[in-house]
């Protein structure tokens, strides 16, 4: 049998890579691993024990709030308090960012910008959800509380970022800047175990995703793309498929591995774009590029945003190289033209 690497081994032996090795990173993420063991199991009990459904209360943005989005937040923000090597977060389910008012988190040295679950309107009909984070050094000095500048902060500035995937099984994938791992989770042992050691993102593929729903309130550019996939050219392998889950985190992960595009953009009904910057685009645009794909908002890197407000939205393409470089030939053709 295959020597069996389990993250928290994984991540100690990768210690010495990080700027600052004081061991607060590894701590934090087996903090982020121990949160994601406890929203799996919540997860995979959810239509057993009453937890499915809306909570009956809707978030700043308007949404329903979903059970399980709020026990999912609560999960990682009390995993967080425990762990006490963060100050401070913002998450997707709250209106402003929270600073931990407690000594050992004031001394702790990361904020966290999360999204407890993404793809939530999915979870009543048992299709893949996932949770999605981005891990910053502070700004703020140590031992005051957090502030709204720490979680400001560009997306070149992360020092790590992942997502977890609950579908047929659950993985943790993640990054600190050398290079993007993938770990599966053994229910028999409960240890999430190196499956997919440095992923490399395909330079093209035969898969886009997008709600094609939009199509025509979106930017003539964009449909040009969209005809482009539809096309038939067998040297290129198209028609590509289309392919929409409707959960960003599991139409990333299979682009991922597969090859593929994922498109969001600004449209008639979402001006800004649907998703949200800071804990959706920001992190799997890390891991995008540290995989060799890229992430843009049709114009400009997704990383070099300089973000202004919380839950910033923006237009978001995704995936690989070659797919999101002539999807945004076609946007840049179209202004040309
Ligand atoms: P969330 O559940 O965290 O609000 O995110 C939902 C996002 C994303 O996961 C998904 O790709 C997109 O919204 C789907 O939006 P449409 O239903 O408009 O296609
Ligand atoms: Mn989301
Ligand atoms: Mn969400």
């Amino acid at each position: 049998m295959s020597q069996i690497i389990t993250l928290s081994e994984f991540i100690m032996q990768r210690q010495k890579d990080f700027p600052y090795a004081t061991g607060e990173l590894t701590s934090l993420l087996n903090d982020i691993s121990i949160a994601s063991k406890i929203v799996n199991r919540d997860v995979n009990r959810a239509g057993l024990v009453d937890i499915l459904g809306a909570k009956g209360e809707k978030n700043i943005q308007g949404e329903d709030q979903q059970k399980l989005d709020v026990i999912a937040d609560e999960a990682f923000i009390n995993a967080f308090l425990s762990g006490g090597e963060v100050c401070g977060i913002a998450s997707e389910e709250n209106d402003d960012f929270v600073a931990f008012d407690n000594e050992q988190s004031k001394n702790g040295k990361y904020v966290v910008l999360f999204d407890p679950l993404d793809g939530s309107s999915n979870i009543d009909v048992n299709v893949s959800i996932g949770t999605i984070f981005s891990i910053y050094r502070r700004k703020s000095p140590v031992g005051g509380l957090a502030t709204k500048e720490d979680m400001l902060q560009k997306g070149t500035e992360q020092v790590a970022a992942g997502y977890v995937i609950f579908g047929s099984s659950t993985m943790l994938v993640y990054s600190t800047g050398k290079g993007v791992n993938g770990f599966t989770l053994d229910p028999s042992i409960g240890e999430f175990c190196l499956s997919h050691p440095n992923i490399k993102m395909p330079e093209t593929g035969r898969m886009y995703s997008m709600n094609e729903g939009n199509l025509d309130r979106c930017d003539p550019g964009l449909k040009d793309y969209v005809q482009y996939c539809r096309e038939d050219d067998p040297a290129t392998k198209r028609p590509y498929s289309g392919r929409y889950i409707g959960s960003l985190v599991a139409d990333f992960h299979r682009n991922l591995l597969k090859g593929g595009i994922y498109i969001y953009p600004t449209t008639d009904n979402w001006k800004e774009g649907r998703l949200r910057l800071l804990y959706e685009c920001n992190p799997l645009a890390f891991i995008a590029e540290q995989a060799g794909g890229l992430a843009t908002d049709g114009h400009q890197r997704i990383l070099e945003i300089e973000p202004k407000e919380l839950h910033q939205r923006c237009g978001y393409f995704v995936g690989s190289k070659q797919m999101v470089e002539k999807a945004m030939s076609c946007l840049k053709d179209k202004v040309e033209a």
